[in-house]
């Protein structure tokens, strides 16, 4: 996701001014680092790839500016390393870029053939030598940024520094997040509050194709016909010790709101369908695929189990790598092995993946953490890019491993000649409408923190649910339990009277998740069977069921796009749920005892 600042304003040092801010961003991402500030009427530049803490150490204690900009890199395009780190200087421009431009490699080409050479691998660069191109027809540098609105598709919260106005910062967004510090002599941009609180508690949040224009005494704003706006003033409401959460209480609650956008940001390299196929390995000699994973890993996988076996015709076995690493196991040339870790450093999906390497099985890996021993290790690596997710439960790396193995399920159906180009296409072109319905969701948050005062004073909850259903009961039940410490157990609904419908009594509380539509006329005979006896019932299911569904308790309605999203809408509701129901009871969210993020130990 990678993080952005800049700051206009009084001489003082850079150490100050732009790496503590940046500092506070280094949870978007931690490849590389750099900044760019002006010193005897001219940009300098120093970037370092790794840490932040590599690029504080190579800028001296003393150095001072009065405006300059930073980065530090989560990266798309381009390995980590100094020559693709930001800010990058073509010609007269210099900036930093928080996004994708997807129209990157035909600008590359337009601007070749006007004499521009590329230092980097990287899409920012085209971007700045863009703006350095029309540069040089337009001498306004707000119609500059205007025409390269234009001429630019893809998200981007640029920082820019122009050569011939070295005591202006400009900045201009799409997608991605900007906000604006404002204060008495100095002014700042961030991708986030978190790194402006150090110098100002008032804000302006950016809307997209604004463009700002930004002195040490005065902050003007511009929409993308270059007429002046006024913008609302916010105001910081927060301790500055709780700046790196953004303003949330908890790591996990921030990481929940992020999902809309790091879901946004994974779909780029995927959505067009040009894309799609340069980025999505062949799969067409699998005809066995082993999922195998850890907690909420394995269930990503089990939600893809029911999608590709359904959808893509082709057997899937999900095992848990703890067991799969020592099991006998089945497998033989046309079997594909795919490792689902955030961490990438679980242990014991480490080992499952050298025991199917041992075995000359290939092995691809569904990753968040980039260069993590998994990452490495694999034949292929899928990057979810969800970001640095602190918070010891998993919310929007969980979601993005959904997302990529319904993305992977497409992949297969097009390798098998299931579906066409063109229908693969149109299947892409539902996800774009993802993250708005994510959003709108996440937007209800109150709707379900109310809920979670139902169930907070429980001491057992059951989940229940069929097909896929059961799959997102398995996530929804260990997240509430690993931060509530409430027993919890996910139950295939049509299994419960087999043994488990005895521990259903009165008040007894059931979430049970319906959108599997060829099985939820089942799921309500199981949901009726429960309330015979006691139980109250929060339904979660979505609009196309249009039964009567006075049957349950509460009920919980997510919007039908395709069965390919539903998975990650539904299990928005039951990440809010037990976040609350987890602060309601006083827990340590973010640190639940016991746990650790990444299980590096057998
Ligand atoms: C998720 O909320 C848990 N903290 C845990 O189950 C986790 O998913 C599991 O340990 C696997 O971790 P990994 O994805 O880093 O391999
Ligand atoms: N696409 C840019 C790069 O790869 C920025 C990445 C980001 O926003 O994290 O350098």
């Amino acid at each position: 996701m990678c993080g952005i600042v800049g700051y206009v304003g009084k001489k003082i040092s850079i150490q100050d001014s732009l790496i503590k801010n940046l500092k506070t961003l280094e949870y978007r991402g931690y490849d590389s680092a750099g900044v760019a500030y002006v010193c005897d009427n001219k940009v300098e530049i120093i970037k370092k790839s790794g840490k932040i803490s590599n690029l504080e150490e190579a800028i001296d204690d003393n150095l001072t500016s009065n405006m300059g900009i930073a980065h530090t890199r989560w990266a798309t395009h381009g390995d980590a390393t100094d020559i693709n780190s930001h800010p990058h200087k073509v010609g007269c421009v210099t900036i930093v870029h928080n996004g994708i431009i997807e129209n990157y490699l035909e600008l590359k080409d337009l601007l070749i053939k006007k004499g521009y050479n590329f230092l980097s691998s990287t899409d920012t660069e085209v971007a700045c030598a863009y703006l350095d191109y029309l540069k040089k027809d337009i001498d306004n540098n707000l119609e500059v940024i205007k025409e390269f609105q234009k001429g630019i598709k893809g998200s981007y919260a640029l920082g820019i520094i122009f050569d011939d106005e070295l005591d202006t910062l400009y900045a201009t967004k799409c997608d991605s997040p900007l906000i604006i510090g404002l204060s008495k002599h100095e002014n700042l941009i961030a991708s986030d509050v978190s790194a402006i609180v150090n110098f100002t508690k008032k804000y302006v949040i950016v809307n997209n194709l604004e463009i700002i224009k930004l002195t040490k005494d005065k902050v003007e704003f511009y929409n993308s016909d270059l007429e002046i706006i006024n913008k609302k003033i916010e105001e910081v409401n927060w301790s500055i010790e709780a700046h790196d959460k953004c303003g949330y209480e908890h790591y996990m609650l921030k990481e929940i709101h992020e999902e809309a956008e790091v879901l946004r940001n994974t779909l780029n390299d995927y959505i067009d369908v040009n894309a799609f196929l340069k980025n999505m390995p062949d799969f067409s000699k699998y005809k066995k695929i082993h999922i195998v994973a850890c907690g909420s890993a394995m269930h990503a996988g089990l939600v893809g189990k029911y999608i590709i076996e359904s959808d893509s015709e082709i057997e899937v076995n999900v095992e848990v790598a703890s067991e799969y690493r020592y099991k006998k196991v089945f497998y033989d040339k046309d079997t594909l092995v795919i490792l689902i870790s955030q961490s990438g450093e679980t242990a014991d999906t480490i080992a499952s993946l050298r025991k199917a390497k041992e075995d000359g099985i290939d092995t691809l890996g569904i990753v968040n953490v980039v260069s993590s021993t998994i990452a490495r290790e694999v034949d292929t690596v899928l990057y979810i890019k969800a970001g640095v997710e602190v918070a010891v439960a998993t919310t929007k790396a969980y979601l993005l491993q959904v997302a990529m193995l319904m993305l992977i399920n497409l992949k297969l159906k097009y390798d098998k000649k299931l579906i066409n180009k063109d229908e693969l296409s149109s299947s892409l072109d539902m996800f774009k409408k993802a993250p708005n319905y994510l959003q709108e969701l996440l937007n209800n948050e109150d709707t379900y923190f109310k809920l979670a005062s139902i169930l907070y004073q429980d001491e057992d909850i059951f989940f229940i649910g069929r097909g896929i259903d059961y799959a997102i009961c398995m996530e929804g039940s260990l997240k509430l339990k690993e931060i509530s410490y409430i027993h919890s157990e996910a139950y295939q609904a049509g299994e419960l009277k087999h043994g488990t419908i005895s521990l259903i009594s009165n008040n007894t509380k059931v979430i049970a998740v319906m959108t599997d539509k060829d099985v939820y006329l089942k799921t309500i005979s199981n949901i009726k069977e429960v309330k015979a006896r006691g139980a109250y019932v929060i339904l979660i299911t979505i609009d196309s069921i249009k039964e009567e569904l006075e049957f349950a308790d509460e009920v919980i309605v997510v919007k039908d796009i395709n069965k390919y999203l539903t998975p990650m809408l539904a299990i928005i509701p039951l990440q809010l749920i037990s976040y609350k129901v987890a602060y309601l009871r006083n827990c340590d969210i973010d640190k639940p005892k016991n746990l650790a993020k990444s299980v590096t130990v057998e």
